[in-house]
């Protein structure tokens, strides 16, 4: 039998990739979640591994099955995923593909909500979630020489992706436009820009595992 010898040029190197949503918790049977089947995060850290990267693959609950050949960190919520992240570093790259809910609730009963009969809706109250890619991206010591992240955009998506990559210090966005009518969300396809500080790159629309086969090159080029 032929033994699988390990080479490429990300051989050697450790790229941490998150994926998928984040569910927070309302009571044990709800959750608050955003749109995200996890296909693009799994194909990213498919394509790093098949360069030769050692992959930490952080996911949130996703409807597809984790590559084989990667560290499979399963997590459930956004503060789950940070820590997961955490643990994983030190990494010469970080790629946020995951589609982390911005808000959780903050009176989550540890008892199902019941209908009171009323009719008037429970009160739920909200706070934030950690940005774990601004929070990758500050880091002094500890942070990864290259830090992606993806922008999901219904409109103006170069303008909002731009102030995005700004705004969170990462290295390269991903931008894409999910709105209905591209059918992206929930597909096989993307169409994507790459920003970065040589300017926009609008790569032609194709598959979602064309797409990442492409970026893992570009982070293997850009690390070596
Ligand atoms: N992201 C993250 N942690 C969060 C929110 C977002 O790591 N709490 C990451 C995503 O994985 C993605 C990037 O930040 O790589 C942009 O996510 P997006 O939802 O487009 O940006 P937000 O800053 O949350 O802005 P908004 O949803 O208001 O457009
Ligand atoms: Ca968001």
């Amino acid at each position: 039998q032929a033994v699988q010898v390990p080479r490429g040029p990300l051989l050697g190197r450790h790229v941490i990739v998150t994926s998928g949503p984040t569910h927070e918790p309302i009571d044990p049977v709800r959750y608050i979640a955003n749109r995200s089947s996890g296909a693009q995060g799994t194909a990213i850290a498919t394509a790093l591994r098949d360069l030769g990267a050692r992959v930490s693959f952080v996911t949130g609950p996703a409807s597809i099955a984790p590559p084989e050949g990667v560290d499979v960190i399963r997590v459930e919520t956004a503060r789950e995923m940070r820590e997961a992240v955490s643990e994983a570093l030190p990494a010469d790259a970080a790629v946020m593909a995951a589609a982390v809910a911005d808000w959780r609730v903050t009176n989550a009963g540890a008892r199902k909500i019941k209908k009171d009969g009323s009719g008037k809706p429970p009160a739920l109250e909200m706070t934030e979630n950690p940005d774990i890619l601004a929070w990758v991206s500050g880091l002094h010591k500890r942070r990864p020489a290259l830090v992606v992240g993806f922008a999901a955009e219904t409109h103006e998506v170069i303008e909002n992706a731009t102030a995005k990559r700004q705004r969170k210090g990462c290295d390269w966005i991903v931008a894409n436009d999910v709105s209905p009518a591209t059918g992206i969300m929930g597909g096989t396809e993307n169409a994507v820009t790459l920003i970065r500080d040589g300017g926009a790159e609008e790569w032609p629309r194709m598959g979602k595992d064309a797409v990442a086969r492409r970026l893992a090159k570009e982070i293997a080029e850009a690390l070596t």
